[in-house]
């Protein structure tokens, strides 16, 4: 047999201007007990009132929008009858009470907190000594479902503090004493709260009616002072748990409530901003043009090697802070002596270029300052110095830039230099480059002197330290202390990582380098 259960507004303490803001079930609903039915929500906090029995919703006296207060009917259920019927409260509770010299030393208690299990507490809002005015917050607490808002059931001074945060508590448990000036005014709501405290298997109502206590506990939530947040309790957690103002979020629900979705949402558009570096955190997106409206395109594939070098350039210039260190090498005796070299080697059918004495000096160079043959550890702690030396060499290519390794480079000579680096430029130009010819690189050289140019700032090739980009070299008037002597000179641009690599280095770095070229017969020592 059924009856009818009528679901009234609970107690919501003072909250005046109470809200219905939701209306979550229809007529015809079946609800299971703690379901929620409607929301209310007060200038300090929204509520979900849940179902107390499982039932079906036969009317609902309420509209989203109606002002209510305690004890106002919200909707009646159909339920099969229970013998189950209790009163229920919210709010802070004003216990037992001593009497001293005038004063009376209030003990506030957990008020009723439903069924609520865990129930925790995450913040005290007062200190002992604080002066509290009847409804000021105390303390706050969180079950699994929902964070209240103690309030002071008087106005006072709060003399100690019974409780810690984190602690788990329940109804009736010591929260604080308050010492108050004369016997305190208790509210209506107040002293129902403290009438459904001390008689707690009565169905005690301050209106003198009679409802069945719900099981669950009252899901009060307090917002912000001031503010017109409209959310749920478990909303406010999720927002808490995210570190999300809910403040910042216009909400999708009834009345610009916000809802999880609006929170998840908020989450993930303050994470696209971070990505897209609109926030000024990362890196800014290039803008998209649509360059067809302002004249004829074409769209040409990018090559394999060009997308792949693409990503190896971003990546180093994103992760190394760069320095390029630019110098001059006086090579007029160098070119010399290739010229000479480059009779003799002719009939052999081999050609030396600058290149095989740029590899010569560099790898003289690496000796002397090992630091330079080297890559930072991954745990950025350390640094792994190689004891190998390997020297990578960039070749143009139709299809784009390839570095083939000239390897053990320190223990070759000059011709067979000359003859690796043309038969790996040879290669990389076929594509007949094996891949590991392409692995193990310590240093880079960057050899633009074929084509020109006076220096220019190549990007370290990552997890390598340094790399050597080279000029073209020309005939400059040199000072030479009297007078001005035409000399061949080289530009060296050392670009390197300076989380590695010191600006000191790197000028000692380049001045040997320069010393080494300058004189031919360092390289051949
Ligand atoms: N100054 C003046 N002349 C130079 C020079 C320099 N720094 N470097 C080379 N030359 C001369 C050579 O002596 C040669 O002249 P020659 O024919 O009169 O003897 C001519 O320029 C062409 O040399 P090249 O064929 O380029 O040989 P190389 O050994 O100097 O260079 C490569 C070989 C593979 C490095 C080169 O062909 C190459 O591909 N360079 C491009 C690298 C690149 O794109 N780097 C950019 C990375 S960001």
């Amino acid at each position: 047999m059924s009856k009818l259960k009528e679901i009234l507004v609970p107690d919501v303490g003072e909250a005046t201007d109470v809200e219905v803001i939701e209306i979550l079930v229809a007529v015809g609903d079946r609800v299971g007990t703690d379901e929620s039915l409607v929301v209310l929500e007060s200038e300090k906090a929204s509520m979900e009132i849940p179902s107390p029995t499982d039932g079906e919703v036969e009317r609902i006296q309420v509209q989203e929008g109606d002002k209510v207060e305690e004890g106002d009917l919200i909707l009646e259920l159909s339920v099969q009858a229970s013998p189950n019927n209790q009163a229920q409260s919210s709010g802070g509770v004003a216990g037992g009470s001593k009497e001293s010299a005038g004063h009376q030393l209030e003990t506030v208690r957990v008020p009723d907190v439903g069924e609520a299990k865990d129930v925790t507490v995450i913040e005290i809002l007062v200190g002992a000594g604080s002066p509290v005015e009847a409804d000021d917050s105390l303390i706050v607490l969180e079950s699994d479902k929902a964070s209240m808002e103690i309030p002071s059931p008087c106005a006072g001074i709060v003399t100690s503090i019974l409780l810690s945060v984190d602690d788990q508590v329940e109804e009736g448990d010591d929260i604080l004493t308050i010492e108050t000036e004369s016997v305190p005014r208790l509210t209506d709501s107040v002293r129902s709260k403290s009438q459904s405290v001390q008689s707690k298997s009565q169905s005690v109502r301050s209106k003198g009616q009679v409802v069945e206590k719900r099981p669950a506990a009252d899901t009060s939530v307090i917002a912000p002072q001031g503010s017109k947040v409209h959310a749920g309790p478990a909303v406010r957690k999720q927002a808490r748990e995210y570190g999300v103002d809910l403040m910042a979020i216009v909400g999708s629900g009834t009345k610009g409530r916000i809802l999880k979705e609006d929170v998840k949402a908020h989450v993930k558009q303050q994470l696209d901003r971070t990505r897209s570096g609109e926030d000024g955190a990362g890196i800014p997106k290039v803008p998209q043009v649509d360059f067809a409206k302002f004249g004829a395109i074409e769209i040409l594939p990018l090559s394999r090697i060009r997308r792949a070098s693409a990503k190896n350039l971003h990546r180093s210039w994103l992760n190394v802070p760069h320095v390029t260190q630019f110098d001059e090498a006086d090579i007029t005796e160098l070119e010399e002596y290739r010229k000479q070299q480059n009779l003799e080697l002719s009939e052999k059918g081999v050609k030396l270029t600058p290149l095989s004495f740029l590899i010569k000096s560099v790898v003289s160079t690496l000796k002397e300052y090992p630091q330079f043959n080297a890559s930072l550890h991954p745990d950025g702690e350390q640094m792994i110095l190689k004891k190998y030396i390997h020297i990578g060499i960039a070749v143009e290519t139709e299809e784009g830039l390839v570095v083939p390794v000239i390897r053990d480079a320190d223990c070759k000579g000059l011709e067979q230099l000359a003859i690796e680096s043309a038969e790996l430029a040879r290669q990389a130009r076929d594509k007949k480059l094996p891949l590991d010819a392409m692995q193990g690189c310590c240093f880079t050289i960057s050899s633009l002197g074929g084509i020109g140019g006076t220096a220019f700032t190549p990007i370290v090739n990552a997890p390598e330290v340094a790399i050597l980009g080279v000029s073209r070299a020309t005939v400059k008037p040199i000072f030479d202390g009297e007078n001005f002597q035409p000399r061949t000179m080289l530009p060296l641009s050392l670009s390197y990582d300076h989380r590695a690599i010191d600006g000191a280095e790197a000028a000692r770095f380049t001045s040997h380098l320069s010393k080494m070229l300058s004189d031919v017969r360092h390289m051949l020592l």
